[in-house]
């Protein structure tokens, strides 16, 4: 097991990572201060795959401890799904000095951190999260919140967990796919900051498709690193939190533009980042040799769902309802070089209209744009 400690101005917890971390889980946190059985928050689906080892050793360390299954997927992360929570939790009798802990993905992590955060004004939470994206990203940062009709993730709080613990064993009954769009997030924390760890991505990617131990366990630990790195040093998202987000504004836009059914996050967010190396080619802003890294990397994770029927019209009015594009000046996250971000600004939109628009049309492929 590594252990990483986020270290914010206020607040300092671990990050534990490694193999068979959820038989151990119970004995781990008494050995981080809690003394009493969390509140699990969960959905049926894990509790089934990973739930007995976890819950076992929860017992075994602080008695029986009370569940609350919420409905599994992205429609569940709901004001309604909030309520059952709050419901769940006055029955378990919770109190000011109870803990959650959030079992699942980043659905689970960000609602069960929304209701941690707002229960009796908070009360600590606990995560161990079970998808990749949820072990190098939503779990990372404090971010917590609940989607409404008005848009995603509109409601919500920044909330520290207590402890973060993220077994790589869990890794093993996701689906390739997504497995692949968790990838993509960490390829994209190797872009913006870690050349070393996209060198160590090129060289041992059969490995981490096959989930090995050692292999996982180095990504996920590198990742976080990346990600926590950078939230340290602007918790509220004043300005270096943005570069995060490289890849996202166009991902977002594509994810839009087909109704969130094409892809999975993590793979809108290989598009988005195809297309902002695009741009920043067709700019003269990065060296072909660092694009074609980049480009080539995203495609031997796994192929990409094509681009194809995805009109402008739709791509650029998502886009255009992004809030970074309706102040006068756009902004735009682009590399230098891989390992190295910078948030640029004074994008020309016209010039960008023009890129998204041959890049739709060859179907996202830069070398035959650019042939
Ligand atoms: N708070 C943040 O900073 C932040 C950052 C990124 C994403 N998010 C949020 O995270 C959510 C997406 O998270 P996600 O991709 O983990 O989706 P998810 O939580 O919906 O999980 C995806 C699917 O995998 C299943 N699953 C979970 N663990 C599994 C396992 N070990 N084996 C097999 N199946 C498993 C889930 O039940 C679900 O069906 C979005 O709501 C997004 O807004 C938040
Ligand atoms: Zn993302």
């Amino acid at each position: 097991m590594r252990t990483l400690n986020v270290d914010l101005p206020d607040r300092k917890y671990p990050v534990m990572v490694g193999s068979g971390l959820l038989a151990s889980s119970g004995r781990l946190l008494a050995v981080h201060g809690f003394d009493s059985p969390p509140i699990v928050v969960t959905n049926r689906r894990i509790l089934k795959l990973h739930g007995t080892s976890l819950l076992q050793s929860l017992q075994g360390a602080f008695g029986e401890p009370p569940v609350i299954r919420i409905g599994d997927g992205e429609r569940f992360k709901n004001h309604a799904t909030l309520m059952t929570l709050y419901r769940g939790l006055f029955r378990a009798r919770a109190n000011r000095r109870s803990w959650i802990l959030a079992f699942g993905g980043g659905v689970v992590g960000d609602i069960a951190g929304f209701a941690a955060a707002t229960f009796m004004r908070g009360i600590p939470f606990v995560m161990v999260p079970t998808t990749l994206l949820a072990q190098i990203d939503s779990s990372i940062g404090g971010k917590v919140a609940i989607n409404v009709p008005q848009g995603k993730n509109l409601i919500g709080a920044f909330h520290q967990p207590a402890a973060v613990l993220s077994d790589t064993d869990v890794l093993k009954t996701l689906s390739e796919r997504e497995l692949a769009s968790g990838l993509y997030e960490i390829v994209k924390h190797a872009a913006i900051r870690s050349e070393s760890l996209m060198r160590y991505l090129e060289n041992r990617l059969p490995a981490i498709l096959r989930c090995q131990t050692r292999e996982m366990t180095h990504i996920i630990v590198e990742s976080v690193r990346i990600k926590a790195g950078v939230v340290v040093n602007d918790e509220k998202e004043a300005g270096l939190r943005m570069i995060l987000n490289y890849g996202h504004t166009v991902g977002h836009a594509f994810e839009a533009a087909t109704d969130y059914r094409r892809f999975k996050h993590g793979e809108a967010v290989a598009w988005g980042m195809i297309a902002a190396v695009g741009f920043s080619l067709q700019l003269g802003f990065l060296r072909t040799g660092e694009a074609e890294r980049l480009i080539g990397l995203i495609h031997r994770v796994r192929p990409l769902p094509s681009l194809k029927g995805i009109r402008f019209g739709p791509l650029w009015n998502a886009l255009v309802r992004d809030k970074k594009f309706r102040s006068g000046d756009v902004r735009m996250i682009l590399l230098r070089k891989i390992g190295d971000a910078e948030i640029r600004s004074g994008i020309d939109t016209a010039a960008l209209r023009r890129f998204l628009r041959e890049f739709l049309d060859s179907d996202g492929n830069i070398e035959a744009r650019r042939g």
